[in-house]
């Protein structure tokens, strides 16, 4: 569908295509509006996931994972909560949500199990940058670092053969992937996680960082101008870290530097990105039991 076709034509079609994507379940909502009322009570989030059984245990399952080592492990979501904290047990949420919507099998060269372990990765650098830096919506930063790269699983989902083309593309003239797409004149997968994102009724900042993470717009001159720069700028650094310390992959092995004027912006001075990459390196590390148990079979996590 990418040749020939106008840029309007091909939008068109893609916004038809992901209208047709399932909404994400109802509690990632209840859970952003506890997560952003600080008087608002953990209940509102164990009612709602009370009535996704599925979801709650993949929930359970990531609260017992080695990587929080709750005493005595999590029976119930209240249990996790009160060992947590009401902003771990979200990011959990949304963890789970996010990653069930998409249930798909690799195929060469896209390897889908990478994708997701690229994507938690940015997530957790994106906390972690965050917290150097004293950006306070860590949960909020979170899923927009989950969710920053969802337009390529969804292209995935809508048009596998066509996404595998751009990732065979990318592999074959050492590009990104976002520049194999422009190559080939294929919808790229900000604009397209953009459309999703939209679509699922995200807050603004998670939209602005889905469409704005290549290119943060204010600092760059572009036309775009976002209300949360500094959110994008966060995910924007995340991202490329998470690809140079090689933590999952996202459909492509070529990574660029980071613009040192966005560096500048967001750490205060370019030293500053040495000091974050490691601790980044060391956030990602503590990661991968999570990554892992988010695999695991269900019947692993009733314990
Ligand atoms: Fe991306
Ligand atoms: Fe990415």
């Amino acid at each position: 569908m990418a040749h020939g076709i106008s840029h309007a034509r091909q939008i068109e079609f893609w916004i038809a295509r992901i209208s047709d994507l399932p909404a994400l379940p109802d509690v990632v909502h209840q859970t952003i509006k506890v997560v952003n009322n600080p008087n608002s009570s953990i209940r509102q989030i164990s009612e709602t996931l009370s009535q996704d059984p599925s979801l709650s245990t993949r929930v359970l399952r990531l609260a017992n994972s080695s990587y929080y080592a709750i005493p005595g492990g999590a029976a119930s979501i209240e249990r996790a909560v009160t060992a947590l904290g009401i902003d771990t047990v979200s990011q959990m949420v949304f963890t789970a949500a996010v990653f069930s919507q998409f249930d798909l099998q690799s195929k060469e060269p896209f390897d889908v199990r990478s994708f997701w372990k690229h994507s938690l990765g940015v997530a957790v650098a994106s906390e972690t940058i965050a917290s150097e830096i004293g950006f306070r919506d860590t949960a909020m930063i979170y899923l927009a670092g989950l969710v920053h790269d969802i337009g390529k699983i969804a292209h995935f989902q809508i048009a596998k053969d066509e996404w595998l083309t751009v990732c065979e593309h990318a592999k074959r003239n050492n590009l990104t992937a976002l520049e194999s797409e422009k190559e080939l004149g294929i919808v790229t997968h900000d604009h397209l996680g953009y459309e999703l994102v939209r679509q699922w009724n995200l807050p603004l900042l998670i939209q602005e960082v889905v469409r704005s993470h290549h290119d943060p717009g204010i600092f760059s001159g572009a036309t775009q101008i976002n209300v949360n720069p500094q959110a994008v700028g966060i995910v924007y650094l995340a991202n490329l870290l998470t690809h140079s310390l090689k933590f999952g992959s996202s459909g492509h092995v070529t990574v660029r530097n980071p613009s040192k004027e966005i560096v500048k912006r967001i750490l205060g001075n370019e030293a500053a990105l040495l000091h974050v990459a490691r601790s980044t390196r060391t956030a990602l590390q503590r990661t991968i039991p999570l990554f892992e148990s988010m695999f695991d079979s269900p019947s692993s996590a009733s314990a």
